[in-house]
């Protein structure tokens, strides 16, 4: 690779452009020359060069244009840029300033002067390439890095949420309720929730927050969960506790979705009038999330084949649903639930009952 640096000198004299050449080409530099403004930006285009000596009276496009253009440009504004003028002017010398010239050669050169300010120059130029190159490869780095703990993130997320959904369903297996339960409950309430306008976040803990609603049943016996017929009085008071168990079994998580799930065990049989369980909450002091899930949990049910029933049709199980629109459900959600319909109805379809997959997707 050809390190040496690269200096691009334009003047419209030939005479000066020989000179130029003559003085530097001895110091190991590759020289380019330019005759005008429009000939030394094409160059540029071409090659990239490390410094440029600018004329600044040239037919076409004088110095100051040229010197506009190239710091205007974030490819070329690096480029340091001497100004090689005759002209003692001062309101020149601030113009070549103001277009973005970084020094000053006065003609007729003295050797000695552009030596100096050649190799102070490329100097800095060097420096700053190096500064570019550091600040690109500790980008990339950072790019790599935090790919790398997207994926680790990721992994750890995957397997958490495998784990609650194996918990939940250990604890399902004692019901008559199936993993698809699960993922059809926990996929209406993310849907219903988005079209209640919560945020992806809020959508997203839901989704993994709502199939830990039942956890509490693992807590209930057997000879009143799975018992066929009605429960009496007494046995309802126990079924009930799978509320309060659920609650306790997720209580004092430091993982959000965890303490969210803690909400949705607790609240999920709440009714909008205050008829629900455990505590009999009313309206609004019932937890959005709570909300949520109820409706979903009872339209899966509703919908759903269970030992003591064939599912309802979707009709059916529409109208019981309508009914309890202010009464047990929050009317807000009944109205975010019916805006979901075509939704609803192909997570029904994805996961049947037959058909079971350990991940979840909105
Ligand atoms: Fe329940």
């Amino acid at each position: 690779m050809n390190t040496k640096p690269k200096i691009l000198v334009v003047d419209d004299e030939s005479r000066n452009l020989r000179l130029m050449e003559a003085l530097l080409l001895p110091l190991g530099y590759d020289i380019l020359l330019a005759r005008d403004g429009v000939e030394a930006l094409e160059k540029i285009q071409e090659t990239p060069v490390d410094l440029i000596l600018l004329d600044i009276m040239m037919p076409k496009m004088d110095g100051f244009e040229v010197a506009r253009r190239l710091k205007a440009d974030d490819d070329t504004k690096i480029i340091p840029i001497v100004m090689v003028t005759a002209l003692q002017d001062v309101a020149d010398r601030i113009k070549a300033l103001e277009s973005g010239a970084d020094d000053f050669l006065t003609k007729p050169v003295d050797k000695i002067e552009v030596y100096a300010r050649v190799a102070s120059l490329l100097k800095v130029k060097a420096y700053n390439d190096h500064m570019i190159d550091y600040q690109k490869k500790l980008e990339s780095e950072v790019a790599e890095r935090t790919k790398e703990l997207r994926k680790a993130f990721e992994k750890i997320k995957v397997s958490s949420l495998e784990t609650i959904y194996r918990l939940t369903r250990a604890s399902e297996y004692k019901d008559e309720d199936t993993g698809a339960h699960i993922q059809r409950m926990s996929n209406y309430s993310a849907v219903i929730a988005q079209a209640m306008g919560l945020n992806e976040r809020t959508v997203e803990s839901i989704l993994y927050a709502a199939p830990m609603h039942d956890v509490g049943k693992i807590g209930i016996p057997d000879k009143i969960l799975l018992k066929p017929g009605k429960l009496d009085p007494d046995e309802w008071v126990i079924m009930k506790q799978h509320t309060l168990m659920g609650g306790r079994i997720l209580e004092g998580s430091h993982a959000g979705f965890i303490r969210l799930g803690e909400t949705v065990a607790v609240t999920h049989h709440e009714k909008w009038d205050g008829t629900g369980y455990p505590k009999g909450l009313k309206g609004k002091n019932i937890p959005l999330v709570g909300r949520i899930v109820a409706i979903a949990d009872v339209f899966d049910a509703l919908t759903s084949k269970r030992p003591y029933k064939e599912p309802f049709s979707l009709e059916k199980s529409y109208e019981i649903i309508k009914e309890g629109r202010g009464t047990h459900f929050d009317p807000d959600v009944v109205d975010a639930f019916f805006a979901s319909e075509e939704k609803l109805l192909a997570i029904k379809e994805k996961f049947r009952d037959e058909h079971e997959s350990l991940l979840i997707r909105l």
